[in-house]
């Protein structure tokens, strides 16, 4: 059986970047490990690294991507949690057979080799939810 391990990230769309860092670096005191141009998703990203798990701040650089879109139409705000898990195709599989509506019914490779796939928030309690295997 394929099991969730733990909260990878949780990711918040944000329009302004410094004044997003405003809250969760200095006000909350969480270090930024990192803040950088993503140019396969059209956005910067800084991650916030918490013991095993991040806070990921995403901003859209361009009017086009999903997450520009997503912006436009919600404002800032939590866009969507991550799961990692042992075994992906396994969980998706697991999934689709309880009748849970699926994004991505196979899972995507990020560049750097990751596996991820999305799940409809129609089926998680309004939550987007994306899951993770390394
Ligand atoms: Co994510």
């Amino acid at each position: 059986m394929p099991h969730i391990k733990q909260i990878d990230h949780v990711a918040v769309v944000v329009d302004d970047m410094e004044k997003s860092l405003s809250f969760w670096r200095d006000a909350l005191g969480i270090q930024v490990q990192e803040l950088r141009e993503v140019p396969a998703e059209k956005s910067q990203v800084a991650f916030l690294p918490l013991a095993g798990s991040e806070v990921e701040l995403v901003r859209p650089t361009t009017d086009d991507s999903g997450i520009a879109k997503y912006l436009a139409k919600r404002g800032p705000g939590m866009h969507h949690l991550c799961l990692e898990v042992d075994d992906i195709r396994g969980m998706l599989m697991q999934l689709k057979t309880k009748g849970i509506r699926l994004i991505n019914e196979e899972p995507r490779t990020a560049p750097d080799g990751k596996k991820y796939a999305f799940i409809h928030p129609e089926s998680t309690g309004g939550v987007l939810v994306e899951l993770y295997q390394l």
